[in-house]
C-alpha cells in the first residue's frame, strides 16, 4: 500500500477489539499504516488482527489493560520491539457508563469505573507514548474523546463520562503545548453516536433508541465506525503537520447548534 496517507507508519491503537478501534485499525491499514492492535479482549483483538490482514494489511496484537501502567508500558515496548518506532497513537479504549442515575444517584464505584479507564486510562497511554516519543523527537496521538468532551448530555445520564471526555480534551490541549516543541503532535476526535457495540448495548438496556441516536444529529442518521477512522487518520497523518491542541467533533452538525 505504498503511496498512501499513513504509508509504513507504525500504529498502535487501543480498545482496537471492537467498534471505532476495530474500523480503525482497518481504515490505517488501508491507509499504508502497520498497526498494533491494543485491546483487553484478547479473542477480540485477534480478529480485528485477521480483519487488517484480509484487507492487505499488517498487524500484531497486544494485551493491553489500560487502568495498569505496567500492562500500558509493555504495550509501548511491544509496538517499538515489533515496527522499530512509535509514530502514531490511538487513544481509544474506552466504557460506556450510562445510565447511573442523574448525579446524586451516581456511586463512587460507577463514578470510579468511568474515570478510571476513560480518563486515567488515556493518562497512562499518553504518559509511556509521549516517553518513546520524545526519545524519537516524533510523534502523533489521536486520542477518542466524545462530544460528550465538548458540552454536557443530558440523557442518557451520564455525567461522569462527560467529565472524562471533558478531562480527555484538557489533556489534550495541554500535552499539545507542552510537546509543540518537540515534534509531537497531540489531538482529539470527539464523535457523535457512532453505530457500535456500546451504542447497540445501550439501545437493548432501553437507554436510548437508534430513532433517538439519529435525531441527536442534523445530518439525521448516527455514524458509521469508519467515518471516525478517516477522521483519526488525517490527524495522525502528516497532511495534518499544523494541527495540534485540536479537539475535532466528528458529529455531523450535533454541536454546530
Ligand atoms: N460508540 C459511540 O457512539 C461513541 C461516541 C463517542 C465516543 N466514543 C468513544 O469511542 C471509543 C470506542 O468506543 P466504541 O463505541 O468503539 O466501543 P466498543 O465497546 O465497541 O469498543 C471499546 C473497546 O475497548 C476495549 N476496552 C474496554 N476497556 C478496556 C481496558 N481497560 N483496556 C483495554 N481495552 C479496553 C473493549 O474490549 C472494546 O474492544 C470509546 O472511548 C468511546 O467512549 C464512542
Amino acid at each position: 500500500m505504498a503511496g498512501s496517507l499513513l504509508d509504513g507508519k507504525a500504529t498502535l491503537i487501543t480498545g482496537a477489539g471492537s467498534g471505532i478501534g476495530a474500523a480503525t485499525a482497518v481504515v490505517f491499514a488501508r491507509h499504508g499504516a502497520k498497526v498494533i492492535v491494543a485491546d483487553i479482549d484478547e479473542e477480540a483483538g485477534r480478529r480485528t488482527v485477521a480483519e487488517v490482514e484480509a484487507a492487505g494489511g499488517e498487524a500484531a496484537f497486544v494485551w493491553v489493560d489500560v487502568r495498569r501502567s505496567d500492562a500500558v508500558k509493555d504495550m509501548v515496548d511491544f509496538t517499538v520491539e515489533r515496527f522499530g518506532r512509535l509514530d502514531c497513537a490511538v487513544n481509544n479504549a474506552g466504557v460506556d457508563t450510562a445510565g447511573d442515575g442523574r448525579l446524586h444517584e451516581v456511586g463512587e464505584e460507577a463514578w470510579d469505573a468511568s474515570i478510571t479507564v476513560n480518563l486515567k486510562g488515556v493518562w497512562w497511554c499518553m504518559k509511556h507514548e509521549l516517553a518513546r516519543m520524545v526519545q524519537q523527537g516524533s510523534g502523533s496521538i489521536v486520542n477518542v474523546a466524545s462530544v460528550a468532551g465538548l458540552v454536557g448530555i443530558e440523557a442518557p445520564f451520564v455525567s461522569a463520562y462527560v467529565a472524562a471526555k471533558h478531562g480527555v480534551v484538557g489533556l489534550t490541549k495541554a500535552a499539545a503545548l507542552e510537546y509543540a516543541t518537540s515534534g509531537i503532535r497531540v489531538n482529539a476526535v470527539c464523535p457523535g453516536a457512532v453505530r457500535t457495540q456500546m451504542v447497540d448495548d445501550l439501545i437493548a438496556q432501553g437507554i436510548m433508541t437508534l430513532e433517538q441516536t439519529a435525531a441527536y444529529h442534523p445530518v439525521g442518521r448516527y455514524a458509521n465506525p469508519p467515518e471516525i477512522g478517516e477522521a483519526i487518520a488525517w490527524l495522525s497523518s502528516d497532511a495534518a503537520s499544523f494541527v495540534t491542541g485540536l479537539p475535532m467533533a466528528v458529529d455531523g452538525a450535533m454541536t454546530a447548534r
